[in-house]
């Protein structure tokens, strides 16, 4: 099963994700996290990266379907995206490279998302996420140093917004009209929100195919 995860910066796409990656074993291919470990490298390329991302501007899709290709080959059957894709023409893309099952649109508005990322904090060492609002911790759970993103400031976030509006909300309409849309409230809880997924995709049926859902079970209890 190939997912999309689809909304604005901060909604909750890879808190999400990541629910998929330990609890269903999805693959998570997260391109923001490809992009930020391109840049710890610190060489040209991931310099030439970070000057785009601190401006909260797009990278090109040239480069990113390259880095997505070498992520997909990676990669089983089950996939779960994170932040691609994010132009119309990385849809169209996509569409000639896998077959997507659903897209899973993530609705929240904006003054729940200027709190989250002023909040978000992440272990420079290990990549978790936390936010402040939620955890009273200075340091990861691996010992890592908590840093704030360097696309979290204010004036990054209301650009990152702008252009989510502008080249990333027409992929709404593009997967509806190919009827693979689903529509979530982002709630308080990230658990609650996973939950109500999960009931939208039928999970059940998917996991007795694979003969998982006893693990499942076990699992959930
Ligand atoms: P990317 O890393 O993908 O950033 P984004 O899309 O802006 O999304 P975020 O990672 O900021 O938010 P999220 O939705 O994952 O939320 P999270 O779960 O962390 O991309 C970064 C940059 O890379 C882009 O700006 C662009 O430059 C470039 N890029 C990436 N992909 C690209 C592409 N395809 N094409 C071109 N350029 C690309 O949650 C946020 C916070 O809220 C966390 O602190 C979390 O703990 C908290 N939280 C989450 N859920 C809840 C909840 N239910 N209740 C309370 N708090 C919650
Ligand atoms: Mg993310």
């Amino acid at each position: 099963m190939i997912l999309i995860l689809l909304g604005a910066p901060g909604c909750g796409k890879g808190t999400i994700s990541k629910l998929f990656q330990e609890r269903l074993n999805f693959c998570h291919i997260s391109t923001g996290e490809i992009i930020r470990k391109t840049i710890a490298l610190n060489n040209e390329f991931g310099e030439m990266l970070r000057q785009i991302i601190t401006k909260g501007e797009l990278v090109s899709d040239e480069i990113v379907l390259k880095l997505l290709c070498e992520k997909l080959n990676e990669c089983g059957s089950d996939i779960i995206l994170d932040g691609f894709p994010r132009t119309l023409f990385q849809a169209k893309k996509l569409d000639e490279i896998a077959k997507i099952d659903k897209v899973i649109y993530i609705d929240t508005p904006y003054d729940v998302i200027k709190e989250r990322l002023a909040g978000r904090r992440i272990c420079q060492n290990c990549g978790k996420v936390y936010n402040v609002n939620l955890h009273s911790m200075n340091s990861c759970d691996c010992g890592g140093k908590l840093i704030q993103r360097e696309d979290d400031l204010p004036h990054v976030i209301e650009e990152r917004f702008k252009i989510y509006e502008e080249e990333t909300f027409p992929l709404i309409e593009f997967y509806s009209n190919q009827d693979k849309l689903i529509k979530v409230k982002s709630s308080s809880s990230s658990n609650d929100t996973f939950n109500e997924i999960l009931s939208f995709l039928e999970i059940k049926w998917w996991l007795l195919q694979k003969k998982k859902w006893i693990a499942w079970e076990f699992q959930a209890r």
